[in-house]
């Protein structure tokens, strides 16, 4: 990591500000690609949330990215108001943040084309998203071109507003080394027009684990109920995907690196409880998994219903979600359209200045 020395400094980012003195910019992105599940919860929006006083933020609701796999239009269109419902009701506050949807703003993809031009078809097959998403080489001869220059959509979602801090979970971290990537390439080849993003990522809570299989993280893609929780799950399915969670052998309430499935569990009990861990594993010293599990359930279902409550105030009156999202889509172009007339003259596009 030190060869990547970030741009903005650790003090800084605590103080919020850049050392410019501008507030620092915050970018992240969720696709409206199904269920929201309690990963995308902890390892992303809730951070979202809390740190949303401190910076300008920017949370967008990537569409063009959710059209990289095989998608009807009507869920599509479904998906997006649905994690937009979702998002509000888990404490994203427009007054504070810019919530919008990448299609209402055209520049994501313009830039993306020419973020095309300086990014290197070697960077991208070596990307384990795309790896994983494209399967073998049988399917991967059949995935779409946008699956594989996905992360260049992603790196211009951030760049077009000089983002400093992109907070997502682990998984992204790839992502967005690529994207500083880009933004150095870029400004060395046609001088210093973006920043270079930092990666965001807490040391908890950035990889939750499937209920069903603790080697595996939790996804919206699992064919599998049972791995996930759905913000939408309602408190019984909620208390029941807990109790048939799998566990480590022993009986012991306790993380440990051997004992992936209770460290899974106690980092979602110790996130959502705001307790420490080892006050947890004290309280439930002796007492097996049984009342963990249904200690826990409770925990889990206690942090998720408010937000649901929320999210059915939000679903009765649907003008009031497309208000906010028109509101952010304009906010949110005027900065993109800004940047892009400097980039357009940076690349020879135009009439030049
Ligand atoms: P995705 O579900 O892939 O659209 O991811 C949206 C956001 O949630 C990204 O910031 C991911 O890094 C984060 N995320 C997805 N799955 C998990 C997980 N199992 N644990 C923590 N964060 C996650
Ligand atoms: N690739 C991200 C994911 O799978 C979503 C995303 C798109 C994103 N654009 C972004 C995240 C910009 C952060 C910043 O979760």
């Amino acid at each position: 990591m030190a060869v990547r020395q970030a741009d903005v400094m650790v003090s800084d980012m605590a103080s919020g500000t850049a050392e410019t003195g501008r507030r620092l910019r915050v970018f992240s992105g969720m696709q409206p690609s199904g269920n929201v599940h309690l990963g995308n919860y902890l390892g992303a929006i809730r951070n979202w949330v809390v740190q949303q006083e401190q910076y300008d933020n920017l949370f967008c609701i990537v569409d063009l990215h959710a059209l990289s796999v095989p998608t009807s239009p009507d869920t599509l269109r479904a998906n997006i108001v649905n994690l937009a419902n979702g998002m509000l009701a888990s404490g994203i506050n427009p007054a504070a943040s810019i919530l919008f949807v990448q299609s209402d703003v055209r520049e994501h993809a313009e830039l993306c084309w020419l973020l095309n031009s300086v990014t290197q078809f070697g960077e991208l097959r070596r990307m384990t998203q795309f790896k994983d998403k494209s399967g073998g080489q049988e399917t991967a001869e059949a995935v779409s071109a946008a699956l594989f220059v996905y992360p260049v959509l992603q790196a211009a979602d951030i760049i077009l507003y000089d983002a400093d801090l992109v907070p997502v979970g682990e998984d992204q971290k790839q992502h967005i080394e690529l994207t500083r990537d880009i933004a150095d390439r870029f400004n060395a080849r046609y001088g210093k027009t973006f920043v270079p993003p930092q990666p965001d990522i807490k040391p908890q809570g950035a990889r939750i684990m499937a209920l069903d299989d603790p080697t595996k993280k939790m996804s919206k893609s699992a064919t599998s109920p049972n791995s996930y929780i759905a913000l939408a799950d309602d408190a019984d399915t909620i208390r029941r995907k807990i109790k048939r969670a799998v566990t480590d052998s022993g009986g012991e309430v306790r993380g440990a690196p051997d004992k992936p499935a209770l460290t899974n569990l106690l980092t979602i009990y110790s996130l959502l409880s705001g307790e420490e861990i080892e006050v947890i594993e004290e309280r439930y010293a002796g007492r097996g998994y049984g009342a963990f599990k249904q200690d826990l359930g409770e925990v889990v279902v206690q942090a998720i219903s408010p937000i649901q409550q929320r999210r059915a105030e939000l679903e009765a009156d649907p003008s009031r979600t497309r208000a906010i999202l028109a509101d952010g889509a304009e906010r949110a172009r005027e900065q993109a359209q800004r940047k892009m007339t400097l980039v357009r003259e940076r690349v020879g596009l135009g009439p030049g200045a």
